[in-house]
């Protein structure tokens, strides 16, 4: 390494308006550490870093600078009774310049010792300083805790992203992109990439469309998941594929939810439910440990469907909160209380959520609670019991309530003096909504957590179909799940009771992925395809090279797919998918770097053959 100053004649860019500042090449000088990596193992040493000014000051001629890159900060000094040149350069700097620095490690005097800091006891008397870049002022300072509105971070993503906290995470999905391959190859998995320009493959959402320019008027749909051609890998013979996939999901965009995400994608062939279970958990569980240093309980629990719908009112409780619902329907099929038995009537439930010890809410925080699941959850009201210090009842329903229903309210919950107990009399669906999100809400406020850090948990046992508005059955999941084997005989006559070897893997209450065996039997494919209202010709446009697919010689098979982007997500502790997607959405579907989607010049139009009839929605 040589330590000649660069043979370029350097530059001087103007900048904004100040004065010029004199750029300089890196020549052959490189650097020895990362920031972060200099400590007092270091000192007496002469060193060489690179990176970003993160802050400069000047204590009276002194000037102190941190220098950052991915590794951390670490501070250098400037004295002018050393290299004039040097302090006269570093009297330029300016926050987020880009420099090259040498100089030799000391211990910091006692007084000046920073704690906070890893670096924070040596700093370093600098010999050379080579300004590589200017930097125009940044928008927020690099912080963690920046407070910065979140559309402008994502306007200003490039600042946003030297963050250590996002240098932390995006490193840790890289490494658990590398546990993820490491743990399947081992298993015996082949990593094989499949088309973005496809056909539909319905998960659920609506398709994002490409206009074809060979194939006028005709579109690709991207991959709402590589579903359909891990499919055909299995009949192909490959046995064992998996791929870090990304998915296109056109779909309402929420915290868990982005239009393009990443899927850790995997298949296998001649396989049960239990030998893909018994995958997953070892894959997750390794992943997990070596990629973020979290090592998951094993082995991860099942639950049927139909425990979680009936205890957490969900199918991906957080099992950790010590708060359970419970079922009332059948005390008021012939109720005296009409508001609950018209629900019951018309084929709703009555559930409840019983809180011991919850004196802490008062009668304020009720009121507040049952505005909100009215305004913001569309529940009809929420009826509550509060049994007081001398065991009587208060509630705006108890006037309503037979000796008999009051009797068997108090046996279910186990009521007592303390005892809150919150009611939802309404269509399954939102009933159980609501009660679970109070579930959470309340067991988080009130601590109600048996303290474990992590919940994995597997569900089992989903229904096949589920009911459309329209009146009709639909897929649950996908079109391709298998019907357990033992209700296949239930398909023709009461399809709804047909349970599908679908399973979902929830870490800490969220869905971090699902699989299923999938049809291999060409003629229960069709079957299944016809109940949900297909007809034959449908059949054959939509899925027909799926179906010739099946004919020509399909084992059986299964599969699963992770969101990668949620297992950052819940393994980082952050609060939306954006805070671990380096150029994610917004709410509204927009990348505000880029200033995507955007309009298309008619030329691109006039080629694709398209126009555009309706001009974009303002606001
Ligand atoms: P599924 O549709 O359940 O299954 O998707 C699997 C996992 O992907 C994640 N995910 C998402 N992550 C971010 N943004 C989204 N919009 C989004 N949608 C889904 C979730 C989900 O659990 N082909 C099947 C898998 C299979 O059966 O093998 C599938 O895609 O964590
Ligand atoms: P009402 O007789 O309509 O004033 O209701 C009496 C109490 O029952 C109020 O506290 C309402 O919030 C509550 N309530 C009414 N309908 C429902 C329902 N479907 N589910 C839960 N609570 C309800």
């Amino acid at each position: 390494m040589s330590d000649q100053p660069s043979s370029k004649t350097p530059v001087r860019v103007p900048l904004g308006g100040r004065q010029d500042v004199r750029l300089e090449e890196m020549g052959d000088l490189r650097r020895t550490h990362g920031c972060g990596e200099v400590g007092t193992a270091q000192v007496g040493e002469e060193i060489v870093v690179a990176g970003w000014v993160h802050g400069h000051r000047d204590h009276g001629g002194v000037i102190f600078a941190d220098v950052r890159d991915h590794t951390g900060r670490l501070q250098f000094v400037f004295r002018p009774d050393a290299d004039a040149e040097v302090h006269r350069r570093a009297d330029e700097l300016r926050t987020e310049f880009v420099i090259l620095v040498r100089g030799r490690v000391v211990h910091r005097e006692p007084e000046n010792v920073n704690p906070e800091l890893p670096t924070g006891k040596v700093e370093v008397e600098t010999t050379e300083l080579r300004v590589l870049n200017a930097a125009l002022p940044p928008p927020f300072p690099i912080e963690d805790e920046s407070g910065v509105d979140e559309s402008i971070r994502l306007r200003h993503r490039i600042h946003d992203l030297r963050r250590p906290v996002f240098q932390r995470t995006l490193r840790m999905r890289s490494e658990l992109a590398q546990a993820f391959r490491r743990s399947l190859c081992d298993l015996g998995f082949l990593e094989i990439e499949t088309p973005i320009l496809a056909k539909a493959t319905p998960e659920g959402a609506r398709d994002f469309l490409v206009p074809s320019r060979l194939q006028q008027g005709e579109f690709y749909a991207l991959p709402q998941s590589p579903q359909i051609m891990k499919q055909l890998f299995m009949v192909s013979g490959f046995d064992r594929y998996f791929q870090i996939a990304r998915c296109f999901r056109d779909e309402d965009q929420r915290a868990d939810r982005q239009l393009e995400f990443t899927q850790v994608d995997l298949e296998m062939s001649f396989v049960g439910v239990d030998d893909v279970l018994e995958v997953l958990e070892e894959v997750t569980w390794r992943a997990c440990k070596e990629g973020a240093e979290v090592d998951l309980p094993r082995p991860f629990p099942r639950m049927s469907y139909a425990e979680a719908m009936m205890r957490f009112g969900v199918d991906r409780p957080d099992t950790r909160i010590q708060l359970e619902l419970v079922e009332l329907t059948d005390l008021f099929v012939a109720s005296e209380f009409r508001a609950f038995r018209a629900v019951v009537e018309t084929g709703g439930i009555v559930k409840c959520l019983p809180i011991h010890d919850a004196d802490e809410l008062s009668r304020g925080d009720i009121d507040r609670l049952e505005k909100f699941v009215r305004k913001e959850l569309g529940a009809k009201g929420l009826a509550w019991i509060r049994v007081t210090a001398d065991g009587s009842w208060q509630s705006p329903i108890v006037k309503f309530l037979s000796d008999a229903e009051r009797e068997a309210i108090q046996q279910r919950t186990s009521a007592r003096p303390g005892s809150l107990i919150f009611f939802q009399a309404d269509q399954s669906e939102r009933a159980n909504g609501i009660l679970a999100r109070l579930r959470v809400d309340l067991g988080l406020r009130l601590g109600r957590t048996d303290g474990r850090s992590w919940d994995p948990l597997i569900v089992v046992d989903f229904p096949l179909f589920e009911r459309e508005d329209t009146g009709g059955l639909t897929y649950m999941h996908m079109p391709f799940v298998a019907p357990m084997d033992e209700d296949l005989g239930l398909l023709d006559s009461e399809p709804e009771k047909v349970r599908a070897t679908h399973y979902d893997v929830i870490l800490n209450g969220t869905e971090l992925g699902s699989g299923s065996l999938r049809n291999h039997r060409a003629d229960v494919q069709r079957r299944v395809l016809e109940i949900m209202g297909y007809t034959k010709d449908e059949m054959e446009t939509r899925f027909g090279f799926l179906l010739n697919a099946l004919e020509a010689g399909a084992p059986p098979h299964g599969g699963f797919a992770f969101g990668y982007d949620r297992l950052v997500m819940i393994l980082t502790g952050a609060e939306s998918l954006r805070d671990v997607i380096a150029f994610p959405k917004t709410q509204r579907g927009q990348d505000l770097l880029m200033d995507a989607p955007s309009a298309a010049p008619p030329e691109q139009l006039d080629e694709l053959c398209l126009r555009v009839v309706r001009e974009r929605k303002e606001g």
